[in-house]
């Protein structure tokens, strides 16, 4: 029997569900219930009837599953699937930053710890994170963590005033505006769209034809009658859209983008994970009830 027939087969027999990021290894996504961005696969993980709830993607989607859903199993076949944003600030961190700034409003970004989302007042992603400032009362003074691009970003679309945590993406952070300027030269007149989380998105901003989440991206691949599309984000969603657009070439901005934290499951880890119950996910309860408060927010706008 093949990896996909044993998963497909205990899939079942677990009455699981299993949820894939969009930077998964093509043989996880392909054979996931359901592949996306980490607002959408929240919204799926909140939804799930199954028992069990698989997520091939990282400990903070798992955590975020937990909470939203917390009658479920939630397992992450590889604790070594972690996330270099999300450890750039503690609860403890973020406990001090609030004592320097009484009464202001916390924004953290999904990809932070349960810790650190039970001392938020709003969680938001990349695809939702203008909406979720917009909606904050006008006047409140804001923090916006841990990513300093996504919260330059923010800032400059939304016009609001925020403090920002000096944090990025150890991955989407390597990615410099001379690399913008290569593939520019080399791909003449190729759209480049990039995700917020990119170290050159801010400095090189005007010459990005969209700042997008990674599904944005893939409604983007989906849509585009360019010849080229030029791609700057982890290599893992080039998957999705050339199998969604064969016709037109994505490349990425950059090679080398990849997240060694995403690439941590293969279909062994994930078949491994259904079968012996690993590794299961969970969230203490009095960080989990005021960590939902700010997630039910970010899922809701
Ligand atoms: P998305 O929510 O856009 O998929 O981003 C998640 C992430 O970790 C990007 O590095
Ligand atoms: Fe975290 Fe960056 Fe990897 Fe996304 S790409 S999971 S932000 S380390």
């Amino acid at each position: 029997m093949s990896l996909e027939e044993e998963i497909r087969r205990l899939k079942v027999e677990k009455d699981a569900v299993l949820l894939a990021h969009n930077y998964q290894v093509p043989e996880v996504q392909d054979i996931a219930d359901h592949v996306g961005d980490s607002l959408f696969l929240s919204r799926k993980a909140m939804e799930a009837k199954e028992k069990v709830i698989v997520f091939a993607g990282v400990r903070f989607m798992a955590e975020t599953a937990k909470i939203l859903n917390p009658s479920k199993t939630v397992l992450l076949p590889d604790l070594k699937a972690g996330c270099g944003l999300a450890d750039s600030i503690t609860g403890e961190q973020l406990r001090e930053w609030k004592a320097e700034h009484p009464g202001a409003v916390v924004v953290a970004y999904i990809n932070t710890s349960a810790d650190v989302k039970a001392e938020s007042d709003y969680c938001c992603t990349s695809s939702n994170a203008e909406r979720v400032v917009q909606s904050v009362p006008e006047g409140k003074e804001i923090l916006f963590l841990p990513d300093m691009f996504l919260g330059d970003y923010v800032r400059k679309k939304t016009g609001r005033a925020m403090h920002l945590w000096v944090g990025d993406c150890p991955v989407h952070a390597k990615m410099r505006p001379e690399d913008l300027e290569h593939a520019r030269a080399a791909h003449p007149g190729a759209p480049v769209i990039a995700h917020p989380e990119c170290g050159c998105s801010t400095a090189a901003l005007p010459s990005v034809d969209r700042i997008l989440s990674t599904d944005g991206m893939v409604r983007f691949a989906q849509e585009t009658t360019a010849p080229v599309v030029l791609v700057a984000t982890e290599v893992g969603i080039l998957h999705r859209m050339r199998r969604l657009n064969p016709v037109t070439k994505f490349l990425p901005l950059s090679e080398g983008v990849i997240c060694p934290y995403m690439k941590q499951i293969d279909l062994a880890d994930v078949r491994d994970s259904l079968r012996d119950h690993q590794f299961v996910i969970d969230v203490p309860e009095a960080t989990a009830v005021r960590a939902r408060r700010a997630l039910e927010r970010m899922v809701a706008s």
